[in-house]
């Protein structure tokens, strides 16, 4: 008989184990859509690692444990990785959504003070540790959904102090909350009212104080630009992103959103990590992102929810060769959403993707394009026990049940940190 060896937990009961282990890293093409499913599966974790994921059969055989967690027939998959959010301001925004629901656009919004100019107003005026209560509420949402890993921007506070203020909030986040958090500096988001009409001055203070400033804090690891028509050119965006790489930053961008501007040629040529939204990429930039590894990080629920006219192109950028990532996006103004399974449904819907394709794009990519697919974004021996047991009987369930809640329970580095009560349960 093989040797019992000793486990802290034991996932039981699992019809459907998601471990998207076996493929390239990133995904890139037809292994996109190979999710790499186990029927009947347990997971045995021990110190915070995944030791064995598999068949239930072979783990019983091999492990016991003291804490034993039923799955009761649901679906397992690693947490999700959502790499581009704004988590940190103080007042919503749900008045834009009405005067969008009038027929103001977005871009009329913000050219009218509104938009991220008054979120600005109200972080600048909102004290650190109000922000960060109100960031750590919004990080146990992200559990609640499923997600164990964000990137998080900063972007409302555009002064030095008001940004730095805005990356200390998350680096207290990521240091006192579960969720794990990773900083980007976006000081380059818009252009804030004391500069305006004087775009290059603000520039040239993101670049000779600000990015110095926020190196020198330790507080970030990428830099990210707005790079649209109406907020920082390509010009700007190229300046930007050389000091910011010169200095030691990643390159995380906003480009292509609503014209083409050529933001996602840019990207390719700078070396950025990725290039994000994409809704009017030209074939140049898909060409361009796919030759240069560069990842697209789709964002379905800005173009659902602001109703853009054109969707990223998903199936273009996969068939070109391109590895991308899905994420919230999740922001007052134009993604009031922390949920990746609503993003996996619009994800679907939008680009036509297979569950599974969406899956790899929000678990395995989006930990590639941070940097942490070693750790994180799979389920495998040797990898952090970040995982998540949805109610749920299969993997394509979580995009078909759109609007619900799935996740029973979830897990980061192996301890329990979110279970959904029975009274919840009962409700179903
Ligand atoms: O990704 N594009 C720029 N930033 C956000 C919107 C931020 C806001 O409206 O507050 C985005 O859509
Ligand atoms: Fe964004």
């Amino acid at each position: 008989m093989a040797d019992v060896r000793q486990a802290d937990i034991l996932i039981e009961n699992i019809a459907e184990l998601v471990t998207l282990a076996d493929g390239p890293l990133p995904r890139v093409g037809s292994s996109l859509a190979e999710a790499t499913l186990i029927a009947d599966a347990a997971v045995a974790i021990r110190g915070g690692e995944i030791v064995a994921a598999g068949a239930a059969s072979e783990v019983a055989l091999r492990w016991s444990a003291s804490t034993r967690i039923d799955a009761q027939g649901g679906t397992v998959t690693p947490g999700f990785i959502d790499p581009h959010t704004h988590p940190v301001f103080a007042r919503t925004r749900e008045a834009e959504f009405e005067l969008r629901l009038a027929g103001k656009s977005y871009v009329e919004i913000a050219q009218a003070g509104g938009g991220i100019l008054s979120s600005v107003a109200a972080l600048r005026e909102t004290d650190e540790d109000r922000l960060l209560e109100a960031a750590r509420r919004r990080a146990d949402g992200f559990l609640r959904l499923g997600t164990t890993t964000i990137e998080a921007k900063s972007g409302y506070g555009l002064s030095t102090e008001a940004e730095l203020k805005m990356l200390r909030v998350l680096e207290r986040l990521g240091r006192e909350h579960p969720l794990d958090v990773i900083p980007t500096f976006l000081g380059a988001h818009e252009v804030p009212a004391e500069y305006r009409g004087r775009r290059g001055d603000y520039v040239r203070l993101v670049i000779d104080e600000m990015i110095p400033a926020v190196v020198e804090s330790g507080l970030a690891r990428y830099c990210d630009v707005f790079c649209e028509a109406h907020v920082f050119d390509l010009d700007d965006t190229r300046v930007i992103c050389e000091a910011a790489v010169e200095q030691g930053l990643g390159l995380r961008l906003h480009v292509d959103e609503i014209e083409p501007l050529g933001g996602a040629e840019l990207a390719a040529e700078l070396g950025a990590a990725t290039a994000d939204h994409l809704g009017a990429i030209s074939p140049g930039g898909i060409e361009a992102l796919a030759a240069s590894g560069v990842q697209p990080v789709l964002l379905p629920g800005t173009s659902f929810f602001l109703q853009l006219p054109s969707h990223a192109p998903a199936r273009a950028l996969i068939d070109a060769g391109a590895a991308p990532c899905l994420a919230t996006d999740f922001n007052p103004g134009s993604s009031m959403t922390q949920s990746m399974p609503m993003i996996l449904t619009l994800a679907c819907l939008q680009y036509r993707l297979t569950v599974a394709e969406a899956l790899s794009m929000a678990t395995v990519n989006a930990a590639c394009s941070l940097g942490i697919a070693d750790r994180v974004g799979r389920v495998a021996p040797g990898l952090q026990a970040d995982l998540v047991i949805w109610s749920v009987p299969n993997h394509r369930y979580l995009a078909y049940h759109f609007g619900e809640s799935h996740a029973r329970c979830v897990l980061k580095r192996g301890r329990v940190v979110f279970e959904r009560s029975l009274e919840k349960e009962l409700d179903r």
